[in-house]
């Protein structure tokens, strides 16, 4: 009998995508597949059972996907955090540096009350710019992040040591 699949094995690797040189952790074989998905959701929300969220907020793009499945889970409501000029209402921006690039993320400033405690959901951590703009932005609201989860660390990019610098605690799945 084979052994049995862990997250990491639905996720396939794209070679210069979307650059030369870069590794692409393409996720969406994760998601496409039933058992895949419910075990990356299952875990990714299983330190938080029975800890205080009010609200999970998800990091576009892939962090949509992640973020309202764990949010149903926990019964918590949930925030988008997008790239600028998507959101329709009063919003916030944080700039930030990528992998690859540099990007602007906004959130709806009547998204979170001061007080609420978040989680913050995304599908991967590299540098950890897109995370930290995100926990600015939360923060700069009032909310405070109890926990960023994320379905793949790249931890030789550092992210993951930037974040927890911050004081966060960081649960990623798989490197
Ligand atoms: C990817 C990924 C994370 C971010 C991680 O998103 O989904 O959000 O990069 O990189 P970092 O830790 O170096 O900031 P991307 O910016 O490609 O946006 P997309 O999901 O909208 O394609
Ligand atoms: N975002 C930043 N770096 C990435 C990578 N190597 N794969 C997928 N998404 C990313």
């Amino acid at each position: 009998m084979s052994p049995a699949k862990t997250v990491k094995d639905y996720i396939r690797t794209i070679v210069d995508f979307p650059h030369e040189g870069i590794l692409f952790r393409d996720v969406t074989t994760l998601f496409a597949d039933p058992r895949g998905f419910r075990m990356c959701v299952d875990q990714l929300l299983a330190p938080y059972v029975g800890v205080r969220i009010d609200k999970v907020v998800g990091l576009e793009a892939r962090g949509f996907i992640l973020g309202g499945a764990v949010a149903h889970q926990l019964s918590t409501g949930f925030v988008p955090i997008r790239k600028k000029g998507k959101l329709p209402g009063q919003t916030i921006s944080q700039a930030y540096t990528l992998e690859y690039g540099e990007a602007v993320v906004e959130v709806h400033e009547d998204s979170m009350q001061p007080g609420e405690t978040v989680l913050l959901v995304d599908d991967l951590l590299a540098t950890g710019g897109t995370a930290e703009a995100g926990i600015k932005l939360i923060e700069r609201l009032g909310a405070r992040v109890a926990g960023c989860a994320f379905v793949v660390d790249l931890p030789d990019l550092g992210g993951r040591k930037r974040l927890e610098t911050m004081g966060m605690d960081v649960h990623a799945l798989c490197a």
